[in-house]
């Protein structure tokens, strides 16, 4: 037998730049509430709640008493015409969580797979109601929408697509809504809605009557924290009831108390027709992801066919898998009993003062926040992103986990964080800010 031996070699890692990594590997062995800990046992002090995962902390002893208890019954349903009894708690659990009119819910595996299909369904409900023409997709400059091929199409991230020509066609992007005008700003910029006019100008210019839908991030999160403008999430709203287009908000990260109430789409106050989410839907601890829809998209598809054929032709060997289901059970739960949505918002201030208490540090460039999420952009140095990943990188080392997208290191604290965690986090970032400062001859900026 050919024994391999521990190698990191065989694994191909996800947007990691694996000869760095396997050349200096970080290891994580351990985590336990807003902590991880690496090979060397360092403790590391979790800033971005994994990917935006994790806001009851890492670990959680009911999620993994829930799934432990599930899997010692039932490891696997096949979800195509049977079911069993946690996906439809779930359900029922997630649709009290969604804007009112929005109740029906179809589970996924991930964000990406929520993305593609939102639009399945955005292309089914067309279909259904007799507007299939309607064939062009609006999304946005600085979008991430997951990297399945609809997500991508969509997404506006040029590393995420220059290398993947082919993929959807038919899709239209507005401006993004970063306009510089108002940096260091915790909450909505005042400056930017006009932008949501793009939309207007796309309708007039392809016809609003041949969109299918439009999706938007409402903070676009993973190209670092671009909150939208005072006004501006109205007039999309406003402009697809004018044109009859669906609209999909991705709350992949935005969803489940981030911004302090259930859904951005509570705390912007307008109601999509179709929302993603994921990630914290398990508090991370089991893939899975979800696609909730208003009930009169879910009525129009599944009326339109006949009594017995199925109404969708979509799905996955593992949608609403069970040990996904009591983790996302087991999270609902910990939602109310521990109030984390509540502590979210409560910690949100307290959590934007201390990150704007990095804007007097030369290398910040701009801070952007909102609700539990901020994004810290640096100069970039020697080229745009090499600052970004080499501070990551120095992060972990020095004892803390914050994920960076190119230049803006994205700080997401987990619910359950204390003031003195956030402390924490900040005194670590601007440590490795104070060292990459020293490293680099002012002259060389
Ligand atoms: C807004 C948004 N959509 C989709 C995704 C993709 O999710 P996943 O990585 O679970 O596929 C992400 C991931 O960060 C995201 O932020």
């Amino acid at each position: 037998m050919h024994y391999q031996g521990n190698s990191l070699e065989q694994h191909w890692m996800p947007f990691t730049a694996n000869r760095a990594f396997k050349a200096e590997p970080r290891l994580i062995r351990r985590a336990e509430g807003t902590y991880l800990f690496n090979q060397n046992g360092d403790r590391i002090i979790d800033g971005s709640s994994g990917l935006f995962c994790s806001p009851a902390g890492h670990c959680h002893p009911k999620i993994i008493e829930a799934v432990h208890e599930q899997m010692k019954v039932n490891t696997y349903t096949a979800p195509f015409g049977l079911g069993h009894d946690g996906s439809f708690a779930l359900a029922a659990e997630v649709a009290k969580l969604t804007p009112e009119a929005i109740n029906h819910v179809f589970f996924v595996n991930s964000g990406s797979e929520a993305v593609d299909t939102a639009l399945k369904i955005a292309m089914a409900y067309n279909n259904a109601r007799g507007q299939a023409y309607r064939n062009r997709f609006v999304s946005r400059e600085r979008a991430y929408h997951g990297v399945n091929i609809g997500g991508v199409s969509l997404s506006g991230m040029v590393k995420n697509r220059e290398t993947f020509p082919l993929v959807m066609p038919n899709v239209v992007l507005m401006r993004h809504t970063w306009t510089g005008e108002d940096l260091f700003c915790a909450g909505q910029p005042d400056n930017g809605g006009e932008l949501a006019e793009d939309l207007q100008r796309i309708c007039d210019t392809y016809g609003g009557g041949q969109i299918a839908a439009v999706i938007v991030e409402p903070v676009a999160g993973s190209t670092g924290v671009l909150v939208p403008p005072k006004g501006y999430l109205e007039r999309i709203r406003e402009i697809c009831d004018a044109q009859g287009i669906v609209l999909i908000f991705d709350e992949v990260i935005t969803g489940f108390g981030r911004m302090g109430e259930n859904f951005a789409a509570q705390t912007f106050g307008v109601t999509p027709d179709i929302m993603t989410m994921a990630k914290a839907l398990t508090n991370g601890s089991i893939p899975m992801g979800a696609v909730a829809v208003k009930d009169e998209i879910y009525d129009a598809v599944i009326d339109s066919s006949p009594d017995g054929a199925i109404e969708f032709f979509h799905g996955y060997t593992y949608s609403g898998h069970p040990a996904a289901c009591a983790a996302g059970n087991a999270m609902m739960g910990l939602i109310a009993e521990e109030g984390l949505f509540e502590r979210s918002k409560a910690l949100a201030p307290y959590f934007h003062e201390a990150v704007m208490s990095l804007k007097d540090h030369p290398l910040v460039r701009d801070i952007r926040a909102i609700g539990l999420i901020a994004g810290v952009e640096v100069h970039p140095y020697p080229a745009p992103g090499a600052r970004g990943t080499a501070m990551q990188r120095d992060m972990f080392w020095g004892g803390l986990h914050v994920k960076f997208t190119g230049d803006v290191g994205i700080l997401a604290p987990q619910f359950i964080a204390e003031p003195e965690h956030v402390d924490e986090m900040i005194g670590k970032f601007r440590t490795v800010l104070d060292a990459h400062d020293k490293a680099v001859p002012r002259a060389a900026e």
